[in-house]
């Protein structure tokens, strides 16, 4: 049987000024578990973070924090730590110095401030950096560094408003591995990304939060099985960047524009020898790829598609 959640969001409903920002959302969080929040800008995630944290009481609905409402009874917010999107250390501390502040100010006892500082150090892997002012750090380690202070009173939930932002990818990946190993200790995590690879690599669970709503929760795998079966995604790279009629032929091939430039894709559950077709005729077309490759769908796929069916509703 799967142990009792740390986390119970129920029917949360919140409006600012008449506009409705949060409708009926329900969100439960295990120990042990990485929960991925994704959704477009302005999509309530933000909000529905200052709701679980009690910042905000909701209109309607109830939120459970280990049994408790984090609004109501101030101590069950000793459960929780933020890591706010915003770097929020003192920039002229050594991190050391930052984790001693943010212990006390959680009240830890004095005797057991030295403990509570080596260990949120060691799990975000920050040792080697404890006694360098924290303007002099990397993107990467301010990061790290912002996430041992929010976990140095050891607490159940962690929540990290995209925990990305700003890290280049080689510090990316010891930002998710300091995540998964806090998971690891059982500690569960809700983060909202817009990195959808990240997500996809790290969580257990995702929700897509779209005008307030949770359109669609479940395991990365999963959804993205369930959404496209046995369809592969077929990425063309462009030699060049297309003229207007290359650009009409490449849409006629059904291939839409990715974030990346000169990256074209589409959906196919031929693979690959609908991608060898393609190829074929792309060259013909004078627009030769430099390179195309077929690989399963992934949640960006899936994100795409959410999008899609809102416009088509
Ligand atoms: N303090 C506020 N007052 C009025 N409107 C707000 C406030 N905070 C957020 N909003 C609005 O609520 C919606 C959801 O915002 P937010 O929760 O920040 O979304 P997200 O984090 O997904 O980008 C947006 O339309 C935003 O403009
Ligand atoms: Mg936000």
């Amino acid at each position: 049987m799967s142990p009792d959640p740390i986390l119970t969001v129920r029917g949360a409903v919140h409006a600012y000024g008449g506009k409705p920002v949060l409708r009926d959302v329900d969100l439960t969080l295990r120990p042990g578990e990485i929960y991925a929040l994704l959704g477009p800008n302005g999509a309530g995630k933000t909000t529905l973070i200052r709701t679980i944290c009690g910042r905000i009481r909701p209109d309607g609905g109830t939120v459970l924090l280990n049994g408790r409402d984090p609004a109501r009874v101030p101590a069950a917010r000793a459960g929780l730590g933020l890591v706010p999107q915003e770097i929020a250390l003192y920039p002229n501390l050594t991190v050391a110095e930052n984790l001693q502040t943010f212990a006390a100010l959680a009240g830890t006892p004095r005797k057991a401030v030295a403990a509570a500082v080596r260990r949120a150090l060691e799990l975000t892997r920050t040792v080697d950096r404890a006694h360098v002012p924290i303007k002099q750090l990397s993107g990467g380690y301010q990061r790290r560094a912002n996430i041992a202070a929010a976990i140095v009173h050891e607490p159940s939930l962690l929540i990290l408003d995209e925990p990305t932002v700003g890290v280049d990818i080689d510090a990316r990946e010891a930002v998710d591995a300091v995540i998964r190993g806090l998971r690891d200790l059982g500690v569960a995590v809700l983060m909202t990304t817009h990195d959808l690879e990240q997500a996809g690599a790290l969580a257990d669970r995702v929700g897509f939060l779209r005008e307030g709503r949770m359109v669609l929760e479940g395991e990365p795998k999963a959804l993205v099985a369930e959404a496209f079966g046995a369809q592969m995604e077929i990425l063309v790279h462009l030699a060049a960047e297309a003229d207007p009629a290359g650009e009409a032929r490449l849409a006629g091939e059904g291939l839409e524009r990715t974030p990346r430039s000169l990256v074209w894709s589409r959906l196919d559950a031929d693979g690959y020898a609908a991608a060898e077709r393609l190829d074929k005729r792309l060259r013909a077309a004078g627009l030769a790829p430099n390179e195309i490759r077929v690989r399963e769908p992934s949640l960006a796929n899936l994100f795409t598609l959410l999008a899609e069916r809102k416009q088509a509703a």
